[in-house]
């Protein structure tokens, strides 16, 4: 087991009254909280004054960083400082923390995978969300994703349709909400079939589907706005193109949907988009 250093400066023992009794995140969230991204050496040194996590998983952290910027993965200032803001190794398995930054998906139970970093980058760099846009995400999985998103806007919906995982997930949100980490407040969470979409929610600026599905579902598409944007993996099970799928009116006012393949063609494995039969997942949803 890699040491882990434990932060205990002064800094760490002040006690910021925007923060949760309990809280172990050294200072609150703030939109104009940003680390520094010129160093290794001054993002760690950033990151545990501000948020107080372990230096060895922010190294890791920083490394995943500096590939994914080389194989552009993560696009624009905003979407790098919420890749540097998300703490990965906290929605994965415990098991696996020490490879919570390999370039890998791992195993998070019941079947399914928090998918790697560098997908996780280019397809939120992809949607390109700005503050204040609400943004809807199919498979909440680990959380991860969603988490990454609430660096980005403090609007987040996402639905998970293996309730086990949903409830653990939440949970998680909570236990990192009580230790300060108070940007997962923005994440409603919900266990149903996403097919369907958040309708009381609806409409969205942008949709994240996770899993791959061989259709577009038409009650996303209807959910997305005139002028949204879905990232969705299409194709045949365990062979998708992730697609970004843009929704704008054509002249007489009718919905038209442009797609760019965002890997230029590469096929891209994902967990398949299953369906609810009663209150037990069955099959997968296919035309
Ligand atoms: C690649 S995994 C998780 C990725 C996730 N975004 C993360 O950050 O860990 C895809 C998830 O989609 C979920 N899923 C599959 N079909 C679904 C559906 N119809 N509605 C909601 N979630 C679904 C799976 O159970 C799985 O948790």
């Amino acid at each position: 087991m890699r040491r882990r250093e434990v932060f205990a400066t002064a800094a760490a023992a002040a006690v910021y009254r925007a923060l949760p009794a309990g809280a172990t995140v050294p200072k609150a969230y703030s939109w104009d909280l940003s680390p520094p991204a010129g160093s290794r050496e001054a993002f760690v040194a950033w990151m545990q004054d501000n948020r107080g996590e372990d230096p060895a998983f922010l190294r890791d952290r920083w490394a995943r960083f500096e590939a994914m910027v080389a194989n552009k993965d993560v696009a624009g200032e905003r979407d790098k400082r919420a890749f540097l803001m998300t703490p990965r190794e906290e929605f994965v398995l415990n098991a696996n923390r020490e490879r919570a930054y390999d370039h890998a998906f791992l195993d998070i139970g019941f079947g399914v995978t928090i998918s790697g970093p560098h997908l996780v980058g280019r397809m939120t760099s992809a949607l390109d969300v700005a503050r204040g846009d609400k943004v809807l995400e199919i498979g909440t999985g680990s959380g991860y994703q969603s988490a990454y998103l609430a660096n980005l806007t403090d609007r987040v919906w996402t639905i998970e349709i293996v309730r086990p995982l949903a409830e653990r997930t939440r949970g998680i949100y909570d236990a990192l909400i009580a230790r300060g980490y108070s940007e997962y407040a923005a994440v409603q969470t919900k266990s149903a079939d996403g097919y369907y979409g958040w309708e009381e929610a609806a409409p969205f600026d942008k949709i994240i589907v996770t899993c791959g599905v061989d259709h577009i579902p038409p009650p996303l598409l209807q959910q997305l706005k005139t002028g949204g944007v879905m990232v969705i993996p299409i194709g045949p099970p365990g062979a998708q193109h992730v697609l970004k799928v843009t929704k704008d009116a054509a002249a007489d006012g009718a919905p038209r949907v442009a797609r760019s393949d965002i890997y230029n063609g590469k096929i891209v494995p994902f967990v398949p988009f299953t369906k609810l039969e009663g209150d037990r997942v069955a099959g997968v949803h296919s035309l």
